[in-house]
Order: C-alpha cells, then structure tokens, then sequence
C-alpha cells in the first residue's frame, strides 16, 4: 500500500542525504570573501566581484530545483557605499550585465527577480533593470530571488517606522499600540517567510546589518569557504545541518 508518510528524501552522496520535506523556506546568504579569494590569487578584486556572479548562478539554480521559496542575497549594504568609488562601480557593472545575460534563463526557470532596499540611491540603469526583471518574473512561481541591494537591517526597520507613520496619517487612523504582525508588513520583505537559514561563508561570524528584524529565529551556518568556491555541495551540507537542528522557537518538546 502508498504510505502518505512516506519521507522524500534525495541522497546526495554515502554521508549526505537531503529530506525533501524539511527544505527551509527561505535561504538568506550574505555573499561574503570575493576580495580575499582575489587577493590569494594575485587577481584585482573585481575579479573576486565576478567569479561571485557565478556562484549566484549555481545556487539560484539549485535552490530553484530543491524547492526553496526565497533566497535572499546581499549583494550590496548600505555600508558598501564607503569602498572605493572603482569597486562600486564595477558592482553595479556586474549587477546590470547580471540581469541582462541571466535574464532569460531565470525567467524559463520560473525564477521571481526581486529586490529588497532602497534602489531609489543606486544609478538609474541598476533600478530601470531591476523593475523590468521583477515586472517580467513577478507572477513566476519558482524561488523568489531577493536581490538585497543598498539593504541594511536598521535602515529597514527606520523606513518601516517612517512608511507606517506616513500611511497611518494618509488614513487618519491612530492604531496604538503596533503589533508584530503590523509592523511586518512595512518591511520590504512583507509576504515573506522569515529567513530560515542565513549562510556565511568567507570565515566571518557576524550578521553586519543583515536581516535584523526577520532573523529572530534563523538558523546560521558559517563555513571558511569565500563566496566564490562556494559550491552545491556546501549549499547541501548547510541544508543536511539545518536539518539537523531542533528548532524550537523558545518553546519545550
Ligand atoms: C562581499 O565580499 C561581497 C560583496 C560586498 C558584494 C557581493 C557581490 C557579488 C557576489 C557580485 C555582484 C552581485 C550581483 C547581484 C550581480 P567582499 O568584497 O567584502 O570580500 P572580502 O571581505 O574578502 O574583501
């Protein structure tokens, strides 16, 4: 007889085997190690900047194909702005030319190209090209890539404060006091799940503006890898971790 409770697992080598039914909803990933995997090979750092696109490439494709809902990629805080004017440049080149080769692809994979932050402060080509991929992808049903561009935590949060006064004052209502629940829908990830799982690679162990408010009760994973050898197979290996954890949201078992 079918056993309804069968568990779908997929096996990903002898010691890895992934549970298809415990994949995290949304994976977040600060994109960290471009520069240090440039320097080790005596290559200028926009050349770490690049050989990250094609990790972007990899994981999307995977985390579409395992069913992951959203990934939310840092690809530029609002702190980035204090790099040298060269290297800000050459990200922004990098995002455009990104969504213009990518483009076609992601759209036949059902991926949603969508971006989190203020891109009003990025250069009009960068927004333009933004809007047109989210317009073309926003009713695809694949992952929802979050491209999180001139994005940190706490100025989420401030614009979330400032959008909630604004729009509570359009309606003459004075709602007191905000829950949660309101207040979620004021950050650019409203609709969204929280993150499940953050990854960072590179060997740091810190959040840096990332997801303040959605990360409560993430679970992390941190590897020595730079972003630009990250591979499927550590995106398995966070996975099969997570997979691994109790996750009890301050309750008991
Ligand atoms: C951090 O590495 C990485 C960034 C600030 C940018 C991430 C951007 C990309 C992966 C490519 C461009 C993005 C898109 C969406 C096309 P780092 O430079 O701080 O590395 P380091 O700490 O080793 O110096």
């Amino acid at each position: 007889m079918f056993n309804i409770f069968k568990k779908r697992s997929i096996k990903i080598n002898e010691q890895l085997k992934l549970d298809m039914d415990n994949i995290p909803k949304h994976i977040a990933i600060i994109m960290d190690g471009n520069g240090r995997w440039a320097k080790e090979k005596n290559l200028p750092r926009s050349m770490g900047h690049k050989a990250g696109v094609e990790t972007i490439r990899c994981i999307v494709k995977e985390c579409n194909k395992l069913g992951v809902k959203y990934l939310t990629l840092y690809a530029f805080s609002t702190e980035n702005w204090k790099r040298p004017k060269e290297e800000i440049n050459t990200l922004m080149g990098l995002l455009i030319q990104y969504l213009r080769n990518e483009f076609n692809e992601l759209h036949e994979n059902g991926v949603v190209i969508n971006h989190i932050g203020d891109i009003t402060k990025l250069p009009l080509s960068c927004q333009k090209e933004l809007i047109s991929a989210y317009e073309k992808t926003k009713n695809n049903t694949g992952v929802t890539m979050n491209l999180a561009l001139n994005y940190g935590g706490r100025d989420e949060i401030v614009y979330a404060v400032n959008s909630l006064i604004k729009d509570f004052s359009e309606k003459g209502i004075l709602k007191q006091p905000i829950d949660e629940k309101t207040f979620n829908k004021y950050l650019y990830t409203k609709d969204m799940p929280d993150p499940d799982l953050i990854i960072r690679p590179s060997g740091e162990q810190r959040i840096s503006n990332f997801l303040l408010w959605q990360c409560a009760y993430s679970e992390f994973w941190y590897s020595n890898i730079y972003w630009p050898d990250f591979g499927v197979k550590d995106l398995h290996k966070a996975i099969a971790d997570y997979q691994m954890r109790d996750r009890r949201f301050g309750r008991v078992k």
